[in-house]
């Protein structure tokens, strides 16, 4: 029990790139006055120091050794910090003490972080660090497996989507404002093809939870959303 007498519990948000995911944890995480861990940055940080070390996408083995070793030897941690209105997602990570937090946001380590993040070694060895990180609830946790692998028992758990249509869109505006946008039915057709390889991999498909909620984020206003969200957690805490 919390002083204000309400259970702080673990929050899953897990759905497919472009569903709205950040935003829509960062807001829930402000507005429940939880934590956010976005499980996305550890592996995005395992990416950044095979990049840094040289270390080839197709070399598992040492793909393994490296996460183990970042683990076991505390060279990944996470700050929570205040967030201010444009400080980000309200987490840092460090690597080695580095804050490494735009380092990580970069096109190849994107690329990097979906091929690490389908090393089965990789995965456990970041399993038991979210676990650490989320055991004590109060925490909203963003990823792909929280409530089917990491928290298969977390008290709430959504799966967050959009058509593919509405995800392109987005991804093709965000490309644009970048300047360095394809046409929008290639951005389409690399959507769908991201979505077949996520669902369709075998290490640690895409799936949803059998008792995830689902919520679609396709035309619906963010404040509105996490709104509904938040009275969702609320009626479990009361409980
Ligand atoms: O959400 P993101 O784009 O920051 O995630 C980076 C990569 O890590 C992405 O390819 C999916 C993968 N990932 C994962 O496999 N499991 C998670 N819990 C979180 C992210």
């Amino acid at each position: 029990m919390s002083a204000g007498g309400l259970r702080r519990v673990r929050v899953a948000i897990d759905g497919p790139a472009g569903a709205g995911k950040s935003t829509v944890a960062r807001a829930l995480a402000d507005r429940l006055g939880y934590l956010l861990l976005d499980t996305g940055a550890l592996y995005r940080t395992v990416a950044l120091a095979a990049l840094r070390g040289q270390i080839r996408w197709d070399d598992a083995e040492r793909l393994a050794a490296l996460s183990e070793d970042l683990v076991a030897r505390g060279r990944i941690t996470i700050e929570h910090i205040e967030r201010t209105q444009n400080s980000g997602s309200g987490m840092r990570v460090r690597l080695d003490g580095e804050d490494v937090s735009s380092a990580i946001r970069t096109p190849d380590v994107s690329l990097g972080a979906s091929r690490v993040s389908a090393v089965p070694a990789v995965r456990a060895a970041l399993l038991d660090m979210q676990r650490r990180a989320g055991e004590a609830g109060g925490v909203v946790l963003e990823g792909r497996d929280i409530g089917t692998v990491v928290f298969p028992d977390a008290e709430v758990k959504f799966f967050l989507t959009a058509s593919p249509e509405v995800r392109a869109r987005r991804r093709y505006e965000e490309l644009a404002a970048r300047g360095n946008a394809p046409s929008y039915e290639e951005t389409l057709a690399d959507v769908e093809r991201r979505d077949k390889a996520d669902t369709e991999r075998p290490v640690a498909p895409l799936k949803q939870a059998d008792d995830a909620i689902v919520v679609d984020s396709s035309d619906r206003i963010v404040a509105e959303l996490v709104e509904e969200m938040a009275l969702v957690v609320e009626r479990c805490t009361a409980g």
